[in-house]
């Protein structure tokens, strides 16, 4: 798909079809995500993939009820790795991990729609509650349910008009 057409056909899908996602389509999507640009190109992230339906009921719950999370066939974490940020980067490692983390999330998403797959950001959880179901002690960036979209994709979101935020500087 051309690449644009893949940045307009992108929009948040919160209804799956049971269809599975193959092995070889997270893979693909992982490697999507691998490929995003990082602080010092040390990826301060980590990914868990999620096919479990038990710890994904338990993610419905810690998302306050989100139940596309539980429907999708895979769900993917992903983690901030604060630690390996600071190996390089002091007091910018917040920041950076924080952005690693996210800028990989947001290739996997945009893969998934290559692939004929959708997906949707889900960023209101319960962190604590996250972290506790993952068990990790890493921060929780974005669960990002992945799977065949079960409605039609709406890319009409209303978006702020471009004059609003963007400044040209001469
Ligand atoms: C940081 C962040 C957090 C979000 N959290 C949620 C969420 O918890 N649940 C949800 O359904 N959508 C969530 N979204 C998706 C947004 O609602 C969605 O991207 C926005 O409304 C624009 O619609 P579109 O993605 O279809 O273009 C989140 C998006 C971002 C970037």
């Amino acid at each position: 798909m051309d690449f644009f057409d893949v940045i307009k056909k992108r929009a948040s899908i919160r209804s799956f079809k049971e269809r599975l996602v193959s092995d070889d389509q997270v893979e693909q999507l992982l490697k999507a995500a691998n490929s995003a640009p990082s602080a010092g190109n040390l990826q301060s992230y980590r990914i868990l993939v999620i096919k479990n339906d038990d710890l994904k009921d338990k993610l419905v719950e810690a998302a306050h009820g989100q139940k596309f999370i539980g429907q999708a066939p895979v769900n993917f974490a992903f983690l901030r790795d604060i630690e390996r940020a600071k190996s390089k980067y002091g007091e910018r490692a917040e920041l950076y991990s924080l952005q690693d983390g996210t800028i990989a999330a947001t290739f996997l998403q945009l893969a998934a729609v290559d692939l004929g797959l959708g997906s949707c950001w889900v960023g209101s959880f319960i962190e604590d509650k996250v972290k506790e179901h993952l068990d990790t002690t890493k921060k929780p960036l974005a669960i990002i349910p992945v799977g065949y979209p079960a409605q039609r994709s709406r890319t009409d979101s209303a978006r702020r008009e471009l004059e609003e935020m963007v400044s040209f500087i001469e």
